[in-house]
C-alpha cells in the first residue's frame, strides 16, 4: 500500500474541503493508494502522539460544499519555526524539519500534498530541498500567487464582498450617506478591485495605488448635489495614503508572523473630516465573512481540478512543483517559480483600466 499525506496550512479558504475530496476520490481509483490527513497543517506529524487521520471516500463524501477544512489548519509556527517555551517563560522557535521528514518516512508515507498560500509553498520548497516528495496546491482568497491564473477561494471572497456592496448601496442611497466597505486581500487589491467593479462602487482604494485623500474627497463630493447623493467606497485592508503607512498591528501570539491589517476605513473617514468633508459616513469591515462558508460553484470546480491534478502529479512523481491553472490546462510549476514574486495589481492591469473606464476613482 502506498500513502499520500495531505496537509492544509495558513488561513482557511473556501474550497479546501473540495480539494481534499477530489484527492481522495481520484486516489480511490488506484488499487494501492491510501490518503492520510495531518491535523492542523504539519502539527499533526510533529505532535506527540501524532494526529494523522485516514481520509477515505466515506470520510470525505459531501464535504465539497463545506467551508473550512476538515483536517484543520494553522498559520502559527511550522516545521521550520516551532514555538518552544524557555524556562524563564520567554519563547523561542526551533527548526524541526529534519525530524518531521524522518517521521514522515517512518510512517511509510510516499508523498505529501501541501495545500496552502505563499507561506505554505515556501515551506514546501524548503522541505522538497531537504528531500521530501512534496507537491503544492495554491490556496488563497487574496489571489496573490503569480504562477497560476487563479487560486480557489478568491472568487467566493469576491462574491461575498460584492453582495456586501449591493447591500450597502441600498442603505447608502436611502440615507444619503457614504459607506466604506473594508475587504481583505493583505498586500493585494484583487478582492477590492473586483468587488468595486462588480458592485458599481464610486471609489476603490488598493495597496498597490497609494491614495491622495484630496482626490477621494473630490470624487465623493461629486456624488452629491444640493446635499443629496450617496457613494460606496471599497477599501482593501492593505490600502495606504501616498504619504503614509498601512494600518496594522503585530500579533502577540508567538509564531504568528503576519501583520494584522485593519482599520484603514476608520482612518480615511477621520482624515476626510479633517479636510472638511461634511457628508455622513459609515464603515463596514467584512473580515472573515470572506473566508468562511460555502465555496461558490466556480471555486468548487477549480478545487476539484486542483485536487485531481495534484494526485496525478503524485502518481507521476512530479515532486517539487505546485499545481498551477494555466487556462485551459493544469500543469506543475517548480516551487521556486511559484513563490518568486507575488501577484499584485499593476497600473496596466486590464481591470484597473476597466475600473477607470467606468469612472471609479482609484484615489490617484
Ligand atoms: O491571506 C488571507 C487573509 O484572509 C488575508 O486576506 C488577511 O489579511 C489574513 O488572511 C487574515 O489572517 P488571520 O485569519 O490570521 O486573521
Amino acid at each position: 500500500m502506498k500513502r499520500v499525506l495531505v496537509a492544509t496550512g495558513g488561513g482557511d479558504c473556501p474550497g479546501l474541503n473540495a480539494v481534499i475530496r477530489a484527492i481522495v476520490y481520484r486516489a480511490s481509483q488506484e488499487k494501492d493508494w491510501e490518503v492520510l490527513g495531518s491535523i492542523q497543517a504539519f502539527n499533526g506529524v510533529l505532535w506527540e502522539p501524532p494526529e494523522i487521520v485516514v481520509l477515505d471516500r466515506k470520510k470525505v463524501a459531501g464535504i465539497h460544499f463545506r467551508g473550512g477544512t476538515i483536517i484543520e489548519t494553522t498559520n502559527i509556527g511550522g516545521p521550520f519555526a516551532w514555538p518552544v517555551k524557555n524556562d524563564d517563560g520567554t519563547w523561542t522557535t526551533v527548526d524541526r524539519s529534519d525530524e518531521m521528514i524522518r517521521k514522515i518516512k517512518y510512517m511509510n508515507i510516499d508523498a505529501v500534498i501541501n495545500i496552502g498560500g505563499d507561506g505554505s509553498q515556501r515551506i514546501s520548497k524548503r522541505l522538497y530541498d531537504k528531500g521530501l516528495n512534496i507537491i503544492g496546491v495554491p490556496k488563497t482568497i487574496d489571489n496573490d500567487l503569480r504562477s497560476t491564473d487563479s487560486t480557489f477561494g478568491f472568487q467566493t471572497a469576491v462574491q461575498v464582498a460584492t453582495d456586501a456592496v449591493d447591500k450597502l448601496v441600498t442603505t447608502a442611497a436611502s440615507h444619503n450617506r457614504v459607506f466604506f466597505l473594508e475587504v481583505m486581500g493583505r498586500d493585494a487589491g484583487w478582492i477590492a478591485l473586483n468587488a468595486a467593479v462588480a458592485g458599481g462602487a464610486e471609489v476603490c482604494l488598493i495597496p498597490e495605488i497609494p491614495y491622495d485623500i484630496n482626490k477621494v474627497f473630490e470624487a465623493l463630493e461629486r456624488r452629491f448635489h444640493h446635499d443629496r447623493g450617496f457613494a460606496v467606497v471599497v477599501v482593501a485592508e492593505g490600502a495606504r495614503p501616498i504619504d503614509g503607512e498601512t494600518v496594522s498591528e503585530k500579533s502577540d501570539i508567538v509564531g504568528y508572523e503576519n501583520k494584522i491589517l485593519g482599520g484603514i476605513s476608520r482612518k480615511i473617514m477621520k482624515d476626510l473630516k479633517k479636510i472638511g468633508f461634511k457628508r455622513e459616513m459609515r464603515e463596514t469591515v467584512l473580515g472573515h465573512l470572506q473566508r468562511g462558508g460555502v465555496p461558490i460553484a466556480y471555486d468548487r470546480v477549480l478545487s476539484a481540478q486542483f485536487g485531481v491534478k495534484a494526485f496525478e502529479m503524485v502518481l507521476n512523481k512530479e515532486y517539487g512543483k505546485m499545481v498551477s491553472y494555466q487556462h485551459p490546462n493544469f500543469v506543475g510549476v517548480p516551487f521556486e517559480e511559484a513563490i518568486k514574486e507575488p501577484n499584485l495589481v499593476t497600473p496596466d492591469t486590464a481591470l484597473v483600466k476597466t475600473a477607470r473606464g467606468l469612472g471609479i476613482c482609484l484615489g490617484n
